[in-house]
């Protein structure tokens, strides 16, 4: 980006060559060409609008908590969206249920936490669901639960050209983990309904899955979740400790001793580290089962074309 007319838009935070590990759970990843921090849907079209200018792709992050991203970086602007984009609001809908508007940059722990004091039954199954609540929304996060797109009502989205727009449910187009959506659309708030209950008995459903959660899994700080889907009726954890895999090392990157569809990084890995274990996964299942796994986990950046299966 340069040229006069190119000058990042005023007020809005903008890092060049900014290291993403911070900004991901894998912690993992190589600098963003430029990061953008908008803090308002109007410094969000100032962005775009930059970006189109400039001919630069956009990536948009959430929380960071179900990406890969490429030890070489990823080329062009990326946009985070946090602080501004945090708000929330709830109305009831009748004595039984509640309408909540939420920021895309809100954070699905602080939602399962507000859903615990009110009694938000339907969004108790996000208990230790990590991440923010519109990348929530644009992976159909959940567990065996519930997933977000038994719950979203509707989403708030601007276009490429910063237009907003209100997707309704029914043109909603959700599948396991997956939203299929137009590439250019960016989420900025995400509406969700749920049923109400006694808090205390919401409280304490959270309060069990998030001990199941630990027991069953290894912690969120380090990983990005499960990497792969499960096939139709199977598990991929269940597949990959049959092929002798849990605890594979390659660098400082492992196949969970804990939960085999989960990639740790033990300190410092690399995201090529964590693929040849993916890949390995991949591999060995595909052998010995038939099952052609299938990533959950999102690449972003430079290299992509190395894996084909991505
Ligand atoms: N299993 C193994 N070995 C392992 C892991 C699991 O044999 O290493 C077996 C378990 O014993 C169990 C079965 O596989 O019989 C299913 O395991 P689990 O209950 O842990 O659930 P999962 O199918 O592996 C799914 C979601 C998780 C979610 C949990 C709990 C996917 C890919 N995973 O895991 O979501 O937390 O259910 O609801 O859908 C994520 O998407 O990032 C994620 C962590």
């Amino acid at each position: 980006v340069s040229g006069p007319a190119l000058k990042p838009p005023a007020g809005v935070t903008v890092l060049f060559d900014e290291p993403l590990a911070g900004w991901t759970s894998f912690g993992i990843g190589g600098p963003a060409e430029i990061l953008c921090l908008p803090t308002d849907e109007d410094q969000l079209r100032q962005v775009l609008d930059w970006a189109r200018q400039a001919g630069r792709p956009v990536t948009v992050l959430g929380g960071g908590s179900n990406v890969l991203i490429s030890d070489r970086g990823v080329p062009g602007l990326v946009i985070i969206l946090r602080q501004g984009f945090d708000r929330i609001s709830h109305q009831p809908l009748g004595p039984e249920e509640v309408l909540i508007r939420a920021g895309a940059g809100f954070s699905s722990g602080r939602l399962v936490s507000l859903a615990g004091e009110h009694g938000w039954l339907d969004l108790a199954f996000l208990a230790g669901v990590p991440g923010s609540i519109g990348g929530a929304a644009v992976v159909n996060a959940g567990a065996a639960e519930g997933w977000m797109s038994d719950v979203v009502q509707g989403l708030r989205v601007l276009n490429g050209q910063g237009r907003s727009r209100r997707l309704d449910r029914a043109e909603l187009d959700y599948t396991y983990r997956c939203l299929r959506l137009d590439p250019d659309k960016i989420v900025v708030e995400v509406e969700l309904k749920s049923r109400l209950a006694e808090p205390g008995t919401v409280s304490q459903m959270i309060g069990r899955w998030l001990k199941r959660r630990r027991v069953r899994q290894p912690g969120g700080a380090g990983s990005a979740g499960c990497f792969f889907k499960n096939p139709p009726r199977d598990s991929a954890g269940r597949l990959i400790e049959a092929v002798g895999l849990k605890g594979r090392r390659c660098g400082a990157a492992m196949i969970s001793d804990v939960h085999a569809n989960f990639i740790v990084n033990l300190g410092r890995a690399r995201a090529a580290d964590v693929m040849v274990l993916a890949e390995r996964a991949r591999t060995e299942v595909w052998i010995r089962f038939g099952i052609e796994l299938e990533p959950e986990v999102r690449f972003l950046g430079r290299g992509r074309e190395k894996w084909p299966w991505l």
